[in-house]
């Protein structure tokens, strides 16, 4: 560390009952630049942790009434206090470690009296440093934070003013074939049913991006949700379609209740069902399967979803979860492109860990896990 470091508005505060080491330390320190405050007491100190917000209490441990560990009781105590690092200042023998117990964790460091210069500023330094990162990491949080919330709210401005207009045009081309056709020759009726179905298309890339949005910018709270009720739900919601292409899910052993958002995990299976679903081969209806696998690991849930559709080639596989890809086994299917590009976020959002192996002509599995429980 280069002694030109500089750490304005980072506030100190050292701790003596005796004056001429009070000025000693502040003359030392004053080559940080920081903003340096002196107590003679343990009590004078409390009131001034108080008022001001201290990256660093350097403290005396031998103080008369109440000594330097007596204050830092008190101060680990409070919660506005106890994330400040504090550097015992201590005449006892550097071998004497039994006395520091109960001081092991935290932030604190000791100082053995006489005081080298040297180590005195380098241990401070480290703890501004650190106190420097700690609010960078804190204005980064709240930026984040708040860009999150404005691309919510301007998710769902979007959402709300494109989507209005659509259904103005759709219900009005619905209404101009339903009561207008007759006065309509084939093609002004080719050209209605066609805006009907751009506006259709439409409508369903705005709700596929605000899907897509909406994964990491939603901060509902994780709950236990029963992935075997996700399923059956989604399966349940398929049915029109499955019975249109007279298709079927299985499910192969019993998935388990994780942590997760149950809105989420909705999303996950319904893209990956409805994928095999639409993407079945001509000459076989969609058999889509289920299965859980057994893993070592208590903590982590594992499956696999299998179909025998058109399968795509491997060497188009690794771009399959980039938004709006479409592979060439997609031409004349509807979609777009942003069914997987969710699932993935909603994967990396659970901590989860999603792959695919296929093959054109044969089908696809996509192998998922994703933990029992969220770590912070
Ligand atoms: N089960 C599958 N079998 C074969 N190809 C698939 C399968 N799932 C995905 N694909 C390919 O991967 C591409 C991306 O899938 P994705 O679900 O992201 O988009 P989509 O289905 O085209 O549109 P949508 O946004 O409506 O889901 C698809 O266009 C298709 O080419
Ligand atoms: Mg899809």
């Amino acid at each position: 560390m280069s002694g030109a470091q500089s750490y304005p508005a980072t506030k100190i505060l050292v701790v003596d009952d005796r004056k001429e080491n009070l000025y000693a330390m502040e003359k030392i320190l004053s080559s940080l630049g920081c903003d340096i405050h002196m107590a003679h007491s343990g009590n004078e100190a409390l009131s001034y942790t108080l008022r001001h917000d201290f990256a660093l209490i350097l403290l005396d441990v031998n103080m008369p009434e109440m000594d330097g560990f007596e204050l830092a009781e008190i101060l680990r105590s409070h919660e506005d206090t106890k994330q400040i690092p504090i550097i015992f200042v201590t005449a006892i023998n550097k071998e004497d470690k039994s006395v520091f117990k109960g001081y092991e964790t935290g932030a604190v460091d000791y100082l053995f009296k006489p005081v080298d210069v040297d180590i005195l500023l380098s241990k401070v330094k480290v703890f501004l440093e650190l106190n420097k990162k700690k609010q960078e990491l804190v204005a980064i949080q709240s930026e984040l934070e708040r860009s999150n919330q404005s691309l919510t709210e301007f998710a769902q401005v979007v959402s709300h003013d494109l989507k209005n207009p659509l259904h103005a045009i759709s219900g009005l081309t619905e209404l101009m074939l339903t009561k207008n056709a007759g006065q309509l020759d084939e093609r002004g009726q080719e050209s209605l049913r066609l805006i009907a179905s751009s506006a259709e298309r439409m409508n369903r890339l705005i709700t596929d991006l605000l899907a897509f949005a909406q994964v990491n910018a939603d901060s509902s709270a994780c709950q236990m949700v029963d992935l075997s009720q996700v399923i059956c739900d989604v399966i349940s919601d398929l049915r029109a379609r499955l019975e249109a292409e007279r298709g079927e899910v299985t499910v192969v052993g019993q998935l388990p209740s994780i942590e997760a958002d149950p809105t989420q995990m909705y999303q996950l299976f319904q893209n990956l069902l409805a994928n095999g679903i639409k993407y079945h081969a001509q000459d076989r209806p969609p058999r889509i399967v289920v299965r859980q696998i057994e893993v070592p690991s208590p903590d982590i849930c594992c499956f696999t979803i299998e179909d025998n559709g058109i399968g795509m080639a491997e060497s188009e596989l690794e771009s399959i979860f980039t938004p709006f890809t479409r592979l060439s086994n997609a031409r004349g299917y509807e979609g777009t492109g942003l069914g997987l590009a969710t699932v993935h976020n909603i994967i990396k959002r659970h901590q989860g860990f999603i792959q695919v192996t296929s093959s054109l002509g044969e089908g696809t599995v996509f192998k998922l896990a994703l933990p029992i429980r969220q770590s912070m």
